[in-house]
């Protein structure tokens, strides 16, 4: 059975955001986090704390987080690191994603570190993340498919879930970075994931690079997933995944499920006025389904 109601994490501001090769005005981004707020999203990637050098855009995430934290919602930071660790420390946030690819490779293109050594940085770090009442979310990248190494083997992806768990996260979100897994391996991993980690918040993030998210995420929901990253407008993309296309967009997403039956919180209408506060500064078009039918009529 299908639940009666899904979480979505909107993932724009960071996720949406990271990838983009122009500036986004901080005062913009600033007015997209209140506006997708203003359409019901209740959980979301504010922005990173990693290195501006590796990741410009991310560079006034001090601000970003100073100014839009609230109460109401649930504000995720990325860290990836000890420093990261320690800006979110130096700000009022309290909650945060860390994040390791499953794939070496890729996890050294992301993050200069072999998947081993960022696990044995994070950990103590979580520990310590949790004796002070942090929320700790695990984004496990790669999970499905990298794009340096091929095909994942399920049972690392599951190993490396297992090890979070026992770090003690709140959550995984378990990422499909290059929008490559087929909706049958959506649910084969979700189903395992779900059957192991009773105690954990599952999330599952799909890119859309081959047009695959909104079936995986039919598929993830078969398999008892009830809470899912997506980012407004179809943005986002990890610079250091080559060929890796936006998010799975909110309101495609929120479309299908509000038309199952299946609660999701959000408006469509607001959404579509966050989307406009962005859109004027990015450099791709917005052209998911929803938004088309909405800027035709
Ligand atoms: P590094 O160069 O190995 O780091 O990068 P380092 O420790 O040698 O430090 C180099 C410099 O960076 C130093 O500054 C540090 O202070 C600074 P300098 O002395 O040269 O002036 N530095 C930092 N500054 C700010 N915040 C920090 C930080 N750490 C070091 N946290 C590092 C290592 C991890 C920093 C780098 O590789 C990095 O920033 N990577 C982040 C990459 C990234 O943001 N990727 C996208 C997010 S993950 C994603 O999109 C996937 C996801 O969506 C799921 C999915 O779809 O798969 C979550
Ligand atoms: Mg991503």
């Amino acid at each position: 059975t299908l639940p009666k109601k899904v979480t979505i994490i909107e993932v724009g501001p960071r996720d949406g955001l990271q990838n983009e090769k122009l500036f986004v005005p901080t005062d913009i981004k600033k007015q997209f986090i209140s506006g997708l707020r203003n359409a019901g999203l209740k959980e979301m990637e504010l922005t990173s704390f990693v290195s501006p050098k590796w990741v410009p855009q991310m560079g006034d995430a001090a601000e970003i987080v100073a100014d839009c934290l609230d109460e109401k919602t649930k504000n995720i930071v990325l860290a990836p690191n000890r420093k990261g660790v320690d800006r979110v420390y130096s700000s009022n946030c309290q909650a945060v994603a860390v994040f390791v690819g499953v794939s070496n490779t890729f996890n050294l293109k992301n993050i200069n570190k072999t998947t081993r050594d960022s696990m044995a940085e994070l950990k103590p770090i979580i520990l310590e993340l949790k004796e002070k009442n942090y929320f700790v979310r695990a984004c496990i990248s790669t999970a499905f498919y990298c794009p340096y190494e091929g095909k994942t083997n399920e049972s690392d992806t599951l190993a490396l879930c297992r090890e979070f768990v026992e770090s003690g996260v709140d959550e995984l979100s378990v990422a499909d970075t290059i929008g490559m897994a087929a909706p049958n391996e959506a649910f084969s991993l979700f189903s395992q994931l779900k059957a192991e980690f009773t105690e954990t918040l599952l999330t599952a993030h799909f890119h859309d690079t081959r047009k695959l998210a909104l079936a995986n995420i039919f598929a993830s929901l078969q398999a008892g997933i009830d809470r899912f990253d997506t980012s407004a407008g179809g943005l986002g993309g990890c610079p250091f995944a080559p060929g890796a296309a936006g998010n799975a967009a909110t309101e495609d997403v929120v479309y299908m499920l509000e038309r199952m039956g299946i609660n999701t919180g959000v408006d469509l209408y607001k959404l579509m006025d966050a989307i406009e506060v962005v859109r004027p500064y990015l450099t791709r078009q917005i052209d998911t389904g929803y938004y088309r039918l909405h800027t035709q009529t």
